[in-house]
């Protein structure tokens, strides 16, 4: 049957858009590029509208309105407002130069033995439990493990936080029902009770050590004699942890499920393990964690596709984007050898994704030793989806490795 896409409404999307969203992203980038919703925003689905978008200084992401709209007063709304990533200059240039220096390629090279041993362990146990679920005993443990470590999270808080990372990026879908905005809500105040404590141990008691190293440097460090505030600080270490780890796990989720479905190009990276690299391109182009983007028009925009006016909110689809046929030949097809690869999962412009190395690198050393190690991987039972929208991944991926 023919996709009736004039009426598609992204704030009125289903199960199905969220199981196999690619059917109406294509129909929306060849006849409605510039979708208007009944709401007024648009969404936008060609590779070139897109990353104007981002590449655009006019663009801006601060949502104070629009989470005030959607949540009013309450803890979800104090979060998402005071973590950089939903922020303008100066406040996000303050706090991204906070951050960044703990992601310099200096510091990240001083993480790969790290990441190299934790994928060792946890690939050991692998081995020992023989069927297992891929999410939970594999993929979401890696980038926890990480961040945890980067941020000081004590082993003990560890198991719960992608729970929470769930419940509060899940609130950010554009159809949110009461109770999820509950469980989000739970989780911004129980979230922040940990850190504050744990900001509070750590000011009272500065040590340098390397685990905790990014917490201090927030903390401590200063640009242009600015310093956090506990709010801000408490709140910028809640996206970290959450921006950290679930579209890391998402990377490792969605790749194994690619292999699984596509066993020519397994069998093709066993045999060739070099292109681990250019596999992990393709891998995020394919599946991308985060699927949708949003920035604010502060001037009229002129894109390829037609001109945006000052005001309207626009949504981004780097789903879409990423299989534009105009830039990616045979975009539905995975190949894991495709150069060039200009996808553009980590976005691009000031807000460009600052942990893409380190995700990259997870993902290269966490995918490559799996399949190395286990080349009979197999899948035992049903996936089930992450039921969100922006976020694209796994919940639950059943697999055996004999
Ligand atoms: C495959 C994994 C990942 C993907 C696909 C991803 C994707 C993205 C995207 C698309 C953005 C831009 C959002 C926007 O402005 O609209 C972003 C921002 C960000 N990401 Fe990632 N990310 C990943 C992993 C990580 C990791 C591992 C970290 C840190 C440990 C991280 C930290 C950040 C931060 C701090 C920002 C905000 C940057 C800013 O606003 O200036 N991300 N990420």
């Amino acid at each position: 049957m023919p996709l009736d896409i004039q009426s598609f409404d992204l704030n009125a999307i289903g199960p199905e858009f969220i199981e196999n969203p690619h059917p109406v992203l294509h129909a929306l980038r060849a006849k409605s590029p510039i979708h208007r919703n009944a709401d007024g925003s648009v969404y936008l689905t060609r590779y070139h509208d897109v990353l104007k978008v981002y590449q655009s200084r006019d663009m801006l992401s601060d949502k104070t309105e629009e989470f005030g709209k959607k949540y009013g007063q309450c803890p979800l709304h104090t979060h998402h407002t005071t973590s950089l990533i939903f922020n303008d200059p100066p406040y996000h240039t303050v706090v991204r130069k906070l951050i960044s220096g703990a992601f310099t390629p200096r510091k990240l090279a001083e993480f790969e033995p790290l990441i190299d041993g934790i994928v060792d362990r946890l690939l050991d146990r692998v081995d020992d439990l023989g069927e297992l679920d891929l999410i939970d005993d594999f993929a979401k443990v890696l980038p926890t493990e990480i961040i945890s470590f980067m941020l000081g999270i004590p082993e003990e808080y560890r198991a719960r936080l992608r729970g929470y990372s769930l419940a509060i990026l899940g609130a950010l879908d554009p159809v949110v029902a009461p109770e999820k905005l509950a469980e989000g809500n739970a989780a911004v105040t129980e979230f922040s009770e940990i850190l504050n404590d744990l900001i509070n141990h750590r000011r009272a008691n500065p040590d340098g050590a390397h685990q905790g190293e990014v917490l201090e440097s927030l903390i401590f460090g200063q640009h242009e004699g600015r310093t956090l505030t506990q709010e801000e600080l408490i709140q910028n270490c809640i996206f970290l942890l959450n921006a950290g780890h679930e579209t890391t796990t998402s990377l490792v989720g969605n790749s194994v499920g690619l292999l699984l479905d596509n066993p020519d190009q397994h069998r093709l990276l066993l045999d060739q393990p070099d292109l681990i690299g250019s596999a992990v391109e393709e891998f995020l182009r394919v599946e991308s964690p985060l699927q949708i983007g949003n920035r604010l028009a502060g001037e009229d925009i002129e894109l390829p596709s037609g001109v945006i006016p000052k005001g309207t909110y626009i949504h981004t689809s780097i789903a879409a984007a990423n299989r534009d046929p105009d830039v990616f030949a045979d975009p539905d097809r995975m190949d894991i050898t495709r150069k060039p690869n200009r996808q553009i999962a980590f976005i691009t412009g000031i807000h460009v994704c600052l942990g893409a190395t380190l995700a990259r690198v997870e993902g290269k050393i966490a995918l490559g030793k799996l399949v190395a190690r286990f080349p009979k991987l197999t899948q035992t039972g049903p996936r089930v989806r992450v039921p969100l929208a922006r976020f694209r991944g796994y919940a639950s991926l059943p697999v055996k490795i004999r």
